[in-house]
């Protein structure tokens, strides 16, 4: 499988939250560059996907609360699903039930849909609210 380049389609032109995905890709492309590594090296590396993911579907949820974003409820519920998502698909990944290419499709999906639909408006809603100071977040 190939690498995954950042597109600029992914940005949601709020810088704080473009960092957190930009690591989100170089995860995936971890995982992809260590593909013919031992099982327990990949599942440490989806282990660090998850934990990643959850760090940012919280620090979005920050955001979200510190500027009463009204979508908070539907994000909020829509991040613990695909966590939920992430996990059991390493555990199918760990049981043999699927392949690491099978896993690396379902978050590219993820993180396509992710950070071109719904972060979009996010994004546009946290730089009317912040402006300039996102940079420095
Ligand atoms: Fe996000």
């Amino acid at each position: 499988m190939q690498l995954y380049d950042w597109d600029k389609n992914y940005s949601v032109d709020f810088e704080p939250i473009d960092t957190q995905h930009k690591m989100l890709l170089g995860m995936i492309n971890k995982l992809l560059l260590n593909q013919l590594k031992e099982k327990k090296i990949i599942l440490m590396l989806m282990e660090e996907v998850v934990l990643y993911a959850k760090f940012h579907f919280f620090s979005e949820e920050n955001f979200m609360q510190i500027y009463n974003y009204n979508g908070f409820d539907f994000q909020k519920s829509e991040h613990a699903k695909l966590l939920n998502e992430i996990i059991i698909n390493s555990s199918l990944y760990k049981d043999d039930k699927i392949k690491l290419e099978d896993f690396v499709k379902f978050l590219v999906n993820w993180f396509v849909s992710h950070t071109t639909a719904t972060d979009k408006k996010l994004g546009k809603f946290l730089k009317e609210s912040i402006g300039d100071k996102g940079k420095i977040l």
